[in-house]
């Protein structure tokens, strides 16, 4: 944790702080410490207050059973969570409210008001009944941000059928490891979306994924719109494929909810690791969204006439918990856009904010300092004053990029709520909260109340600056990883006895506040997504030209790190240009673009230890252009001392 301890010096000289502003304390949902205390006395106690809040078919008898690693929340109640996103707001004035806003990339739009969504779920939910989906079955979703998505989403919620979502953005292949993990009987994808102007092939995709996915019965094709489907090939097996719209125009809109046990499978949802093959992290109903519910209204400090804009992807954790569930559980009006924040000008967000008069706005440090990059004139174009909140997620926020969104985006009025939370934890764990806490440029300050977390080193002692440690099960905890629960012990269950362990290094601050520094495993974090060292390894080991890989983050000053990938070539082939373009577009199209090296860097050898294991960590100090770290270990210093001759990299 070298890097991450000079980082943290530079963080630590930050002395700025910010109270919350007196306006935000006004009719705020969480106006003082209360909430805090209560928790701290009985933290059960609070967990179940905020269940109650929720619409149950049938009580709970136990709010917690804990057998570590295994939790079960609010056991023997039934609910279902797409009631509780939409039918229960059905009875008084938010039936006609907008429950979902769109905006597709080339400016078309859609809205839906939570009675016409409930029906078009609804509609939805008894198409795939139709197809023959039933409780308990798995679909899988991979469709750009258009409305379909949630729907689909909550279609699946509705039926007890599982959901696993797979980002637009992944390759067949990776499409294809993730239906074949979870054996989904059904897919739900579209003839394309719009990206930056182009058309992603989303049905081509889906085309290729199955070629290797016996497992997959149907497939339903959402139809984006007339204009994308003249560009691209649609085809359609017969039999096996459908048009969304066709599918729905039969259906009824009248679907009951499926009850189902507060520990019934409501996700999967596929995260990277430490090995070349991610998890299918799975969560469950009454927990999941009891405390998605509770943050989003805490955290946000939701109030009834917002418009609410989470930014993220639906396919990753954010857009689960806080475009569609969290949001949709408390009614409020959710926006949602398709397309790139620079298409068609870097004030596309801007623009967005000001025409739908956004008022929360939660978003990620990397698009954050892509803005900065981009500089102040493109939101000082717009009206941004109906902005009251601000938030980030996903990686740290440095203070330089706080204080900018703080002052150019926020108008110096807006509190900011730096948010630390994972695909595992499936809500937010530790943030500050808007009306009560002060804030300092680069912290998630403090536990939500309900959650207890602390700093331990190896051996499980209490330490200032160590690995962050969450002591008590949470109501979103995963429950497992699908398939696989070895490695769930083993990945966040075995550093210490009944103790969960994130895998990110932090430190206190003299005011007892937390600074995340980032991973300590072999886990990047590129623009905000998560990305296995091993997943890029094994894409590049694939091609025929390369014997062995080693991959590392390298800090990027706007997608915070980005992969630098060492390679050792076969006898005989050279290490061309060429060859390093064809080894990205490899990578690109095992894991998909999110995936793709910055630096390519062919390696005679590799530094490894005696005992054959390569040492990342000097690699590393290789790609930072670093003094090297120490090298007693090494089989052969002079490897690495060749590397980084050949990469150039400077001496600090
Ligand atoms: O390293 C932490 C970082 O993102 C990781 C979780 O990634 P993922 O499961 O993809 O979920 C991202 C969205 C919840 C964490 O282990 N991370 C997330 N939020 C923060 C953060 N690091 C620092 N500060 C944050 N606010």
């Amino acid at each position: 944790m070298s890097e991450a301890g000079a980082a943290l010096d530079v963080l630590l000289t930050e002395e700025r702080r910010f109270p919350p502003p007196e306006h935000s304390r006004k009719g705020a949902v969480v106006a003082d410490r209360g909430p805090y205390e209560r928790a701290e006395r009985d933290r059960l106690a609070f967990w179940e207050s905020w269940a109650e809040e929720l619409d149950w078919f049938e009580g709970w008898h136990t709010v917690l059973e804990w057998e570590p690693p295994h939790a079960k929340w609010f056991v023997g109640g039934r609910l279902n969570a797409a009631h509780n996103c939409l039918d229960r707001h059905l009875e008084g004035p938010r039936r006609d409210k907008p429950a979902l806003i769109w905006e597709g990339e080339p400016g078309d739009t859609r809205s839906f008001t939570y009675a016409e969504l409930h029906a078009e779920v609804s509609r939805l939910a008894n198409a795939l009944k139709g197809l023959g989906v039933q409780k308990g079955d798995r679909v899988a979703i991979y469709l750009p941000m258009i409305p379909e998505a949630a729907i689909a989403m909550l279609a699946c919620a509705r039926i007890g059928a599982p959901h696993s979502v797979v980002f637009g953005g992944f390759s067949p292949e990776a499409l294809a490891d993730r239906i074949n993990d979870a054996q989904a009987r059904v897919l739900v994808t579209a003839d394309g979306g719009y990206r930056r102007g182009g058309v992603v092939p989303l049905k081509l995709n889906s085309d290729k994924a199955l070629e290797a996915c016996p497992s997959l019965e149907s497939v339903v094709v959402v139809e984006r719109g007339e204009e994308l489907s003249r560009g691209i090939e649609v085809p359609m097996t017969a039999g096996r494929d459908h048009f969304y719209s066709d599918l729905v125009a039969e259906a009824s809109s009248e679907c009951p909810a499926e009850p189902m046990d507060s520990e019934d499978l409501l996700y999967i949802l596929y995260t990277s690791g430490t090995t070349g093959t991610p998890k299918g992290v799975v969560h469950t109903t009454g927990g999941y969204l009891t405390q998605v519910s509770a943050t989003t209204k805490c955290v946000f400090d939701l109030r009834e006439d917002d418009v609410y804009w989470c930014t993220a992807d639906v396919g990753w954790v954010t857009g689960h918990s806080y475009i569609v569930y969290g949001p949709l559980a408390n009614g409020a009006t959710v926006l949602m856009y398709e397309g790139a924040p620079d298409w068609p000008r870097n004030d596309r967000f801007w623009d967005i904010c000001a025409r739908y008069g956004v008022t929360v706005f939660y978003t990620a440090p990397t698009a954050i300092r892509a803005f900065m990059k981009w500089g102040e004139r493109w939101p000082a174009k717009h009206d941004l004053s109906r902005l009251r909140l601000l938030g980030t997620v996903g990686e740290p926020i440095n203070p330089e990029a706080w204080m900018w969104y703080h002052r150019v985006v926020g108008g110096g009025r807006c509190p900011i709520v730096d948010t630390w939370w994972q695909t595992e934890t499936g809500a937010i764990m530790i943030t500050p909260l808007p009306a009560v806490t002060t804030t300092r440029p680069g912290s998630a300050t403090e536990p939500f109340p309900g959650i207890r977390a602390t700093l331990l080193d190896d051996d499980g002692n209490e330490v200032n600056a160590g690995f962050l440690a969450i002591t008590e099960p949470w109501p979103s905890m995963m429950r497992t990883i699908y398939g696989d629960e070895q490695r769930y012990r083993d990945t966040y269950w075995s550093k210490w006895d009944g103790i969960y362990f994130p895998g990110d290094g932090a430190k206190y601050d003299n005011d007892g506040y937390l600074w995340i520094l980032g991973r300590v495993d072999d886990v990047l974090n590129v623009a905000g997504h998560r990305i296995g060292t091993m997943e890029v390894e094994s894409a590049l080991v694939d091609h025929e030209a390369v014997v062995e890989a080693a991959v590392v983050g390298k800090t990027h000053d706007v997608k915070g790190q980005a992969i630098a990938a060492f390679v050792t070539l076969r006898e005989g082939v050279d290490g061309s240009q060429a060859l390093e373009g064809r080894l990205r577009e490899h990578v690109v199209q095992k894991i998909g673009a999110i995936a793709r090296p910055e630096i390519v860097v062919f390696a005679a050898d590799l530094p490894k230890t005696r005992s054959g294991k390569i040492m990342r960590r000097l690699l590393k100090d290789v790609a930072e252009g670093h003094r090297l770290g120490d090298t007693t270990t090494l089989a052969d210093p002079a490897v690495v001392e060749a590397l980084q001759m050949k990469y150039g990299g400077e001496e600090d």
